[in-house]
């Protein structure tokens, strides 16, 4: 990390951090930060349900919710990012303070609860940018909508021209009873109305979708049943946890989903269990407690195609997403994988 980088990440941590956040952002937007493009190599250029990565290392959701960074972000280093999450109306999320840095535990609480600037400002913005990496959007639900199934079909619909994928997210543990869209029944219903909005773009695009790390073997089990036949295209491990097990911050006790160092083994043991039970039929994206090149080469050889991260960045700053790829590189090279793919589950066992 520059000397530059390590100032502004240390005067951005004196901050609020959801201020240290907005203004980050703006940082990108002005050109404050160093901007390498995405890091590649024969390697680490893969495919995702047909998307064509330049490496494995993509942005997850919540970092730019309402897509306003995306030009600079696609410079920094990643292999694909995910916007949003998008609503159909904008909402303003839950009462301020609802970001919390543990520092002492690498990691961070959030309870924003889908503040957004709704899915008409969002595609409106899509629409005006060129992408030269894959960008998704995370699909979320209004928090008074009467029917919030049928918010994820109506971002897609509206959204879906100017994406390359999109992530339908109901692991979320900020909107009252939206994990319970995870269930058998709920799952299908909704994943059915989904897939059939995506159908009628004009360009259909793959679906994702995004899963809490706090199931059973057995809930996980039936997800799978559900993606398999809903013919989903990928499912996304994990979103933030309800979990405060080891912490030792002083906002540990906050509520909302944490994320960071604490959700790494976590969240890894839940890919791993999702490939095995997909065994190869189904694309597996890890995200969780990734901040090393070590960690993001231990979710892929645990079951995933590839990996997302956040709340790294909030400690080893945006030079982070360019040390891992490059250091997954060398690391593909120390063990004689010639590409992702070969490397994808070797070690899946090791987490089960
Ligand atoms: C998130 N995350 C998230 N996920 C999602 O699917 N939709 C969202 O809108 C958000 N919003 C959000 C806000 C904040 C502040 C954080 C920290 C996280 C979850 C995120 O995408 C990721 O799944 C988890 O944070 C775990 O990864 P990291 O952060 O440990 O790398």
């Amino acid at each position: 990390m520059s000397l530059i980088e390590q100032f502004g990440l240390r005067a951005l941590r004196a901050l609020d951090p959801e201020t240290a956040h907005g203004l980050s952002l703006k940082a990108l937007n002005a050109g404050l930060a160093s901007l390498p493009g995405p890091a590649t190599s024969p390697r680490l250029q893969t495919t995702l349900s047909g998307l064509a990565l330049p490496n494995p290392v993509g942005l997850a959701a919540g970092f730019d919710k309402n897509a306003e960074a995306v030009d600079a972000l696609q410079k920094a280093g990643f292999g694909f990012l995910e916007v949003g999450a998008a609503t159909p109306r904008p909402q303003p999320g839950n009462p301020k303070p609802r970001l919390f840095r543990l520092t002492k535990d690498q990691a961070a609480i959030n309870r924003f609860g889908f503040n957004n600037d709704g899915m008409e400002i969002i595609a409106d913005r899509l629409s005006k940018q060129r992408h030269s990496i894959p960008v998704g959007l995370n699909l979320g639900a209004n928090k008074d909508s009467s029917d919030r199934a049928e918010d994820f079909a109506k971002v897609i619909h509206h959204c879906g021209a100017h994406v390359g994928f999109a992530t339908v997210n109901v692991s979320s543990p900020n909107t009252e009873k939206l994990r319970d869209l995870q269930g058998k029944a709920a799952l299908s219903s909704l994943l059915t109305g989904v897939m059939a909005a995506r159908d009628t773009l004009q360009t259909p695009i793959p679906v994702f979708l995004k899963i809490a790390p706090d199931l059973t073997d057995a809930e996980l089990a039936e997800i799978v049943e559900v993606a398999l036949e809903t013919k989903l295209d990928a499912i996304i491990a994990t979103n933030t946890t309800l979990s405060r097990e080891g912490l030792h911050s002083p906002h540990k006790d906050q509520a909302g989903g944490l994320s960071g160092q604490p959700l790494f083994e976590r969240s890894t043991r839940v890919l791993a269990t999702l490939s095995h039970l997909t065994d190869g039929q189904l694309p597996l994206i890890g995200v969780g407690g990734v901040a090393s090149a070590e960690q993001a080469y231990a979710k892929i050889c645990a079951g995933a195609c590839a990996v997302q991260l956040y709340t790294g960045m909030v400690y080893g700053g945006l030079s982070l997403v360019t040390r891992i790829a490059n250091g997954l590189d060398d690391l593909l090279v120390r063990d004689g994988f010639k590409t992702i793919s070969e490397a994808t589950g070797s070690k899946r066992q090791d987490w089960l």
